[in-house]
């Protein structure tokens, strides 16, 4: 979501429209504005659609007022409408927050507000934030018979979230003050003459100035008229000094990176880490999963779970048979969407429809997700845009939480695809006993580490491809070997490579290369090669020595193998001509951290070659053509 904040000398509601605009890229499925300081104390306005439609409206009923906030969404609880679209008040009405990020514990806030008798408008998770400032407000007028100030009410509030957060307040009963505070998403503030903004990204204000402060994790800024204050949630007074940004406004979007594609390969610990976010064991070891709306009886009696998807949705398919499989004991068929209906696939009522989809709008998922059903299974969704039409015919939906995608070739979403089929595989395995509850507990406590094992992996591979890319940009062809669940890992190296670089690439099982690709090797055949492995696994073990013979199969033919290993994977340094380390993890996690070298290998060669990294040709972000 983008947030654009306030306070100065010039009209407030062009301020932030503009700055809306500008990031209307983090989200345009709903935008809302609220002012302080006119005569009718705050006032809101929202629309759902794209800011123009919040442009419009505006310019039939315009607002008044000193200072405001406004936000432009991307829905992540709550379906996109005018109802869910920010900035969200109070019962009272006389205080807004817009928020950016994802309140995990918002169920149990929910119900302790409802008991204290607060009356919820939205299904938004934001609401709450509202909600709970109010209540320290008057909690404090209780016990201690005073009005604390805002930013002491958001204060007390935010140590009770749990989840990301970046925040802006004003309230009509403490005004000419704009609270923002921050913990997870990024948020920002910035010094004109005599004016200050908040917002959630550089470019939201760069038109206006480019004197900085990056707010930390755990700051909290108040805003007014006469300048900005920080302090942390201690309430402690920190200072923060402004830098100045040099980056041109096209930079600004992409955060600084070269493309979207990049800054999105570099998004994905956090894509992950919100996708899982309140989806892993609970307080009481339990995995809870509402949104799919699958019983755990349905599960139970299911005989299979149906994928069909496409792309890069379709190698996020294939992974999940692998888990789907191994965790919770059910047979699992992957099949393209485009495909599916011409077998006149078998499908009854026992059979669980799983589709997955970025965007939630292609054709030939929303076809096949329509022959499931016609057939009598239900179907439940993966998909990154909440309210698209695939999640309208599906009894549930798993939000994959990565936010935009925009660059053509999904990365983000891939892995935050992985990470929701992760947390489906392991609510699957709870409902049929397929594991024990000390399993599920121990495999989510090591989920929670994955998004570091991912940073880990961008900051050390990084390097190594950009290196690999300068040697290997000019080959004409590639193979990418995997074997077992890395098999989709390595399909979809081959399908970024092919995708933004044009470069012919084909993806095999490794263990099919002796009956056909080894014609192909001769010593200008590079040959990606996933080849990692679970030490503690001796099931993954034995697939990686199978894999490595596989490996020596091509050496000898003189093919130039770049294999992607494990930490501590010292002999494969040996049979190889480059090795692309990744830090060690269980099986069923290595797809998320394995993918990121052959994700920025193909970045850096599509960049080497001068590609249109983020628009390749003759391709679609979203293809809604059968
Ligand atoms: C297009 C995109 C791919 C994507 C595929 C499926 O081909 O270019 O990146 O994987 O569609 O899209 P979906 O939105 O259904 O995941």
């Amino acid at each position: 979501c983008g947030i654009v904040g306030y306070i100065g000398t010039k009209p407030v509601v062009p301020v932030i429209l503009n700055g809306l605009k500008r990031l209307e890229y983090r989200g345009y499925d709903s935008a809302g504005i609220a002012l302080g300081g006119g005569e009718s104390g705050l006032s809101i306005r929202r629309a759902s659609g794209k800011l123009r439609n919040l442009e419009a409206l505006l310019a039939d009923d315009p607002l008044r007022g000193d200072y405001g906030i406004g936000h432009t969404r991307w829905a992540t609880h709550g379906r996109p409408s005018e109802t869910n679209a920010h900035p969200h008040r109070d019962c009272s009405g006389s205080l807004v927050v817009v928020h950016n990020g994802i309140i995990e514990n918002y169920r149990a806030l929910k119900e302790e507000l409802s008991a204290q008798g607060h009356v919820f408008l939205t299904e938004t998770d934001t609401e709450i934030i509202a909600h709970l400032i109010e209540e320290e407000n008057t909690v404090a007028r209780c016990n201690e018979d005073i009005d604390i100030p805002l930013e002491e009410a958001v204060r007390r509030a935010v140590l009770k979230l749990t989840g990301a957060f970046a925040i802006g307040v004003i309230s009509h009963e403490d005004p000419g003050k704009l609270v923002a505070a921050r913990s997870g998403p990024p948020a920002i503030v910035g010094f004109g003459d005599n004016e200050y903004f908040l917002a959630s990204d550089v470019p939201g204000i760069l038109h206006y100035t480019r004197e900085i402060v990056f707010l930390q994790d755990g700051d909290l800024a108040v805003l007014t008229k006469s300048g900005v204050r920080f302090s942390n949630f201690e309430g402690k007074p920190i200072v923060r000094s402004p830098q100045h940004i040099s980056w041109d406004p096209a930079q600004a979007e992409k955060n600084g990176y070269a493309h979207f594609m990049l800054k999105e390969i570099y998004e994905q610990p956090r894509a992950v880490r919100d996708t899982l976010a309140g989806r892993l064991c609970n307080a009481s070891g339990v995995i809870e999963l509402p949104e799919i709306n699958v019983s755990p009886e349905t599960f139970q009696s299911a005989q299979r779970v149906l994928i069909a998807s496409c792309g890069t949705s379709w190698h996020a398919g294939l992974a999940a048979k692998f888990l789907l499989e191994r965790m919770a004991r059910i047979p699992v068929e992957v099949d393209y969407a485009s495909e599916f209906r011409y077998r006149d696939p078998l499908v009854s009522g026992s059979d669980i429809g799983l589709l997955i989809s970025q965007s939630g709008e292609t054709a030939d998922t929303l076809a096949a997700q329509a022959e499931m059903i016609a057939k009598g299974s239900q179907t439940v969704a993966i998909c990154n845009v909440v309210g698209a039409a695939l999640t309208r015919k599906a009894v549930g939906t798993i939000t994959t939480n990565a936010g935009p995608e925009i660059g053509v070739a999904s990365t983000k979403a891939f892995t935050a695809q992985l990470a929701a089929l992760l947390a489906f595989s392991l609510y699957a395995a709870q409902s049929r006993g397929t594991m024990t509850p000390e399993e599920i507990q121990a495999l989510s406590q090591d989920l929670l580490k994955l998004p570091a094992l991912m940073e880990t992996a961008l900051r050390s591979c990084q390097p190594v491809c950009e290196s690999l890319a300068e040697i290997f940009a000019n080959a004409s062809d590639f193979l990418f070997l995997g074997r077992g669940i890395h098999y989709p890992i390595a399909l979809e190296g081959a399908l970024k490579l092919k995708e933004i670089s044009y470069v012919h690439a084909e993806g095999y099982p490794a263990g099919e290369m002796k009956h056909g690709p080894n014609a192909l090797v001769d010593e200008t055949l590079p040959v990606v090669c996933v080849a990692t492995k679970d030490i503690h696994d001796p099931t993954s073990v034995l697939k990686y020595e199978k894999t490595l013979s596989n490996i020596q199969e091509v050496t000898a033919r003189g093919g130039r193998v770049i294999a992607i290993a494990v930490e501590g994977d010292n002999e494969i340094a040996k049979l190889v001509e480059h090795t692309i380390y990744v830090p060690q993890a269980r099986e069923v996690l290595l797809p998320l951290i394995e993918v990121i070298p052959l994700q920025l290998l193909a970045y850096h060669i599509a960049v080497k070659r001068g590609c249109d990294v983020d628009q390749p040709r003759n391709l679609a972000k979203s293809v809604t053509v059968e």
